[in-house]
């Protein structure tokens, strides 16, 4: 089998619509969470420096980063609220901190509120840039591990029936996740939002040319029947640009427990986390509550991506101007 070959930069899921790429870093995935149990992962990254740029918060996504390098050898600096502690304070572009911070660093993972941050800093960057959020665009690390988790969760990445709710407006890692939904045989989806939070037309138009079958709803206790994988998403207050309608839209879909166990018995519920107050946490004793699980796959997904992106892939060259 010749597998294509891994993208330099890891921007959009788009890069990873490939079956042979993600059965193999899944598989990679498996066999480093197996090595991490017996502790005997392989110091594969030792040497190498992973520079963690946050310009929005982060909880998972970073210290899973931080944690995955460390745990294949490698190190980690990092600074959180880049657009306050850092050079960007006095002024200095994303392109001129990149520039900056890729001769410190063989990677840089970079979360930042703007669209298309991420393809910016790729444009100038010598080293390999990892997005982890790009505003309300997309969050492809996060939609590995995702799919990775139905993967492990059901057994299988096809023939299931997912819904997807809450803000699919904003939300990245939804946006992330409905490109690499084009992986999965037999599906069909479920998009429950409020109508002004409904799924982009790009997104819609790429379910469509892909083939999957999908409806919208903003009718939450009918679609709970049919589902195998419950994905729920916070609704994103800091994208609103119209605090009144943040304010309507806050409390619309809240999974309570009584919903909850409406799902089948074999469902599982994912969330990306943080949540708010969209599944209340009485329902985290739920078996079908797969959410914490879910963020420490983030961890083996991640070391497995580190692995691909640091030992095998030769330094990308920045776009000439
Ligand atoms: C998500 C994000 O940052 O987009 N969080 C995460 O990385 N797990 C989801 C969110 O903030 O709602």
């Amino acid at each position: 089998m010749v597998l294509p070959v891994f993208p330099s930069h890891i921007l959009t899921t788009r890069q990873f619509l490939d079956r042979d790429l993600i059965e193999e870093l899944f598989g990679q995935a498996d066999r480093y969470a197996e090595a991490d149990a017996q502790g005997t992962l392989p110091q594969i990254l030792k040497g190498k420096i992973l520079a963690c740029v946050f310009y929005e918060p982060s909880t998972r996504t970073r210290f899973s980063f931080e944690a995955a390098m460390q745990k294949l050898g490698g190190s980690v600096i990092q600074t959180e609220s880049a657009g306050h502690f850092s050079s960007a304070m006095k002024g200095e572009t994303l392109e001129d901190s990149i520039r900056t911070i890729g001769g410190y660093a063989d990677a840089i993972m970079l979360r930042h509120s703007e669209v298309g941050a991420a393809e910016r800093a790729a444009r100038v960057s010598s080293v390999p840039i990892i997005n982890g959020g790009d505003g309300s665009r997309e969050h492809p690390t996060q939609s590995l591990l995702d799919l990775y988790t139905i993967h492990k969760e059901l057994g299988r990445m096809d023939k299931f029936h997912m819904g997807l709710m809450g803000d699919l407006l904003y939300g990245r890692t939804i946006h992330s996740l409905i490109y690499l939904l084009s992986l999965s045989n037999e599906i069909e989806v479920t998009l429950i939002a409020p109508p002004p939070l409904k799924l982009p037309k790009e997104y819609r138009d790429f379910l469509t040319a892909h083939r999957i079958p999908f409806h919208e709803t903003d009718n939450l206790p009918e679609a709970l029947p049919h589902l195998d994988v419950l994905y729920v998403t916070r609704i994103q207050k800091e994208r609103f640009t119209d605090p009144l309608l943040y304010q309507r839209m806050q409390h619309t879909f809240i999974l309570t427990k009584t919903l909850a166990e409406t799902l089948p018995k074999h469902a599982i519920i994912l969330h990306p986390l943080p949540r708010v107050d969209e599944i209340p946490t009485e329902v985290d004793a739920d078996p079908r509550a797969a959410y914490f699980q879910q963020a420490r796959n983030g961890l083996s997904i991640r070391m497995a991506l580190l692995a691909k992106i640091l030992e095998t892939c030769p330094h990308p060259s920045p776009t000439p101007a």
